[in-house]
């Protein structure tokens, strides 16, 4: 089977941000499921920049439209592989391969009398590319919900376009092919649009030059839009091309609900008069408004650097967040502390953990080698029923478009693998000797689950699959979708390691300004971070301290007497309340090799999973004694002053065993 898929093509007036990379994420998503299918996936995006607000903001900037967007175009690359985008093509409407598709059928559409020329009078919108009529403006401004900015009059000879030929046409199409138009709500909103009839649209502007010439009348250059949307055929060869031939009609066209309205009324009359297929799905995604209720968006100046967020955090989580936000058919909202709680909460702590705590089994009670599983009981048959059921879910949420719903699905079993480890309490079955087939069957079962974690997020995080891999001892061919729900296929015998924790937890006051996210502000200059950290920490700083009551220094020791101190990094496996006490907490440590329990008091500061895949320092040598009949093996190191207190955690490059002098 085929697949071909796209997003817009950007407009590269400047940078891209985090709202615009949901459409490229999520046409990633579908498109490495559809390769794990295995089908033909044809992944295309690219950009737009043949509009007069690229030759406004070029001149702004004093800079040759052509330079500037050549850099911002650098810009939009370097974002996608930083997201580990796997398009096949990127295309620039100011390629040749692009302007002459364009030109050819806007002659062929004018030999045809589908154009035809007159003169335009109206309004017109630059931030949005579109024209109004003078009855549609709200109060004299743009009436597009999202800009009502200043719109310009226009008295210019142009070309029309014969919209309105073909609206019964349109309607007919889409009132047969309920899947056309999706979600349906959108749908319902172009179906009453276009019931309140077409007019022709004008497609040539002559008051700048900047953009596709009309061949036969050179004066003119041809409506961004009209240019834009032929893109998804110029980029495979339109008309002869063998990538035409083998993927048009497009599977899904992917985008964002402001431009569904050019994609389910121009470009498929585009594609009527020209006689050619029309895609199969055109789908309108929801935006991503900020914490205050607006749409993400370089005007606004709401933007954050998108790069910085990615070292930040890394593309899988932010890709993970993304994806994961948006509901079908409603915006969604973003902020960093967001993206901090589902990496923390989701990813840390249910995935990462359980994957980290699984493999440290492994190694701690079977030197790392997967063991021969024993007989299946009613908890291994149920997840392997859940794998099932979750496969099946997933798929039907992808093939709905709907990623965010394959996400919760995915998550489900997440959740019942970590229900699993406590159920099943391995740390119990390996005290006992006789035991030990069933410890095997369930050291077993937990690769395998990490196994069917691996394959069923591969699409929506393509980082994990290899440092799962990695850990495991496979390569990514490893990686079958049509295997996430069979068992059995790992080998025993097979060596895993722990590995590094795939989600290192993240304390977010390393990072946000206080109460507020830190902003890029694009509107001074697009590449220019106007970093607010410093202004508000001067603001912070003049503030005046009170005075503290330090507890007294004590006597002074020699190096000898320090040295006897066996400071070492320890990594906390696990961490449980102790019963009845409020400021005990019970911790399985790492510590050159061995696991040690450790009871600390700082359960009022911590909960049990912000601690656990944390590299802490432990007093490796102090003298074990029983705290509430548990006996501690050593001591946690902890800065406290009043109130607070805080753990002394190490950087994770370090392993459990590490000195500390
Ligand atoms: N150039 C046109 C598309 C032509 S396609 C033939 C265009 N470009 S754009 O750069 O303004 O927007 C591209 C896409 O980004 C749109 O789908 C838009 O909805 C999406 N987004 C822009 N801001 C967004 C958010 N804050 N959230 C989600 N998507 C957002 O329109």
């Amino acid at each position: 089977m085929k697949y071909y898929i796209t997003t817009p093509i950007f407009y590269p007036n400047s940078s891209p941000h985090i709202g615009t990379a949901y459409t490229t994420v999520a046409a990633d998503a579908l498109a490495r499921y559809h390769r794990l299918l295995g089908d033909e996936v044809y992944f295309l995006t690219g950009t737009d920049e043949n509009a007069q607000k690229i030759v406004r903001t070029a001149e702004a900037h004093n800079i040759d439209p052509k330079v500037y967007v050549d850099g911002v175009v650098k810009r939009f690359k370097e974002l996608w592989e930083a997201l580990d985008i796997s398009n096949d093509d990127f295309i620039r409407t100011t390629e040749e391969r692009h302007q002459k598709v364009v030109q050819q059928i806007f002659t062929k559409l004018y030999e045809q009398g589908d154009i035809y020329k007159s003169e335009y009078s109206g309004w017109y919108c630059t931030p949005c590319e579109t024209f109004w009529m003078e009855n549609k403006l709200l109060e004299g401004k743009c009436p597009n919900a999202d800009c009502g900015r200043e719109v310009e009059l226009l008295k210019e000879e142009s070309y029309f376009f014969r919209l309105s030929k073909y609206q019964d046409t349109l309607l007919k199409f889409i009132n047969e092919h309920p899947e056309f138009i999706q979600p349906s709500s959108r749908r319902n909103e172009m179906l009453r649009f276009i019931e309140g009839g077409l007019e022709d649209l004008c497609v040539s502007r002559t008051t700048f030059q900047w953009g596709i010439k009309v061949p036969f009348d050179p004066h003119h250059v041809v409506y961004v839009w009209l240019d834009a949307l032929i893109n998804y055929i110029s980029a495979l060869g339109y008309p002869d091309g063998e990538k035409y031939k083998r993927y048009w009609p497009a599977d899904v066209h992917i985008m964002g609900k402001d431009i569904v309205r050019f994609h389910a009324v121009i470009w498929p009359i585009i594609l009527l008069a020209l006689d050619i297929p029309l895609p199969k799905v055109i789908y309108g995604h929801g935006w991503y408004l900020t914490k205050e209720g607006g749409k993400i968006s370089k005007s606004r100046g709401n933007v954050q650097d998108s790069f910085e967020l990615i070292q930040r955090y890394g593309s899988d989580a932010i890709r993970y967040f993304l994806l994961r936000e948006m509901q079908v058919g409603s915006d969604g909202t973003y902020s960093e502390d967001n993206v901090v709680e589902r990496l923390n909460s989701d990813l840390a702590n249910d995935f990462g953990n359980f994957v980290s705590r699984s493999l440290a089994m492994v190694v701690k009670y079977r030197g790392g080698i997967v063991p021969r599983p024993g007989q299946d009981g009613a908890q291994e048959q149920e997840l392997k029923e859940l794998s099932h059921e979750i496969k099946n879910a997933v798929e039907k949420s992808l093939d709905a478009f709907d990623p965010a719903r394959a996400l919760e699905e995915i998550w489900r079993f997440v959740a019942r693998c970590n229900k699993y480890v406590d159920e099943t309490a391995p740390w119990s079955l390996a005290k006992h000797e006789e035991q030990r087939e069933r410890l095997d069957t369930v050291l077993y079962t937990f690769v395998e689950c990490i196994r069917v974690m691996a394959v069923l997020t591969a699409p929506f995080m393509p980082g994990l699959p290899s440092r799962i891999c990695k850990s495991l001892g496979v390569d990514e061919g490893f990686i079958r979708w049509e295997e996430a729900d069979q068992w059995g296929i790992l080998e025993p015998g097979m060596q895993v390691q722990k590995g590094e924790p795939l989600f290192p937890r993240i304390d977010i006051s390393q990072y946000m300004t206080v109460g507020e996210t830190k902003i890029v502000n694009q509107s001074q200059n697009i590449d220019q971070n106007i970093n607010q950290t410093q202004a508000q920490k001067e603001t912070i700083e003049a503030e005046p301290t009170p005075a503290l009551e330090f507890e007294p220094i004590k006597a002074e020791i020699s190096m000898d007497e320090f040295a006897k101190l066996d400071l070492r990094v320890a990594k906390i496996l696990s961490a449980e309340k102790v019963a009845k006490t409020d400021k005990l907490m019970k911790l399985e440590v790492e510590v050159a090799g061995v696991v040690r329990t450790v009871v600390s008091g700082i359960a009022k500061h911590y909960a049990p999973e912000d601690l656990v895949n944390q590299y802490v320092v432990l007093v490796a040598n102090l003298k074990p004694a029983k705290l509430r009949g548990i006996m501690s093996q050593g001591m946690i190191l902890a800065a406290s002053q009043g109130d607070v207190l805080e753990v002394l955690m190490v950087n994770k490059d370090l392993p459990g065993g590490a000195r500390v002098k």
